[in-house]
């Protein structure tokens, strides 16, 4: 009876680890404020300054961006998704080129990006 207790017990603390999430998604705590700084920076000569696709850049493009401020588009793509896109670029995702990769951002960064993002989406448009 003693030893089942110690295998029960050792079973839940690996449950315990195993279920912790991942290193790499540890700090999605975003910060909008900070993500702005980074956006109006390097996103939103495309993007555009609401995100609504329309930046002076986008003009030139052949595949245009989407509208990051469409609620409806938006609430289907994943944090973890946003995330892949900005630092790994859209080749990464099936998507353009032209969205490029972003890795000299730190992590946190594309967490204070991805969150910026989140802030521009409105639900009824
Ligand atoms: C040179 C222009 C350009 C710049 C600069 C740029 N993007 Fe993009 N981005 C694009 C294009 C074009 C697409 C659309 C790709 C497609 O649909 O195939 C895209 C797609 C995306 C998507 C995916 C949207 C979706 O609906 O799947 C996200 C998120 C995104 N960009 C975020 C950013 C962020 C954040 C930055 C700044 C760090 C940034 N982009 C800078 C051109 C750009």
């Amino acid at each position: 009876m003693k030893g089942l207790r110690a295998f029960e017990l050792v079973v839940s603390i690996l449950l315990l680890v195993t279920a912790a999430p991942p290193a790499s998604f540890a700090g999605q705590e975003g910060n909008p404020k900070a993500g702005k700084k980074t956006y109006d920076l390097m996103c939103a000569r495309c993007h555009g300054s609401a995100g609504k696709g329309d930046g002076p850049v986008s003009r030139a493009l052949p595949t245009k961006p989407g509208s990051l401020a469409n609620g409806q588009h938006m609430k289907t793509l994943t944090d973890e998704y946003l995330f892949t896109v900005i630092k790994e670029g859209g080749a990464s995702v099936g998507k353009s080129p032209l969205m490029p990769a972003w890795g000299g951002l730190s992590d946190q960064d594309v967490w204070n990006v991805v969150a910026y993002i989140r802030s521009l989406a409105k639900s009824g448009e």
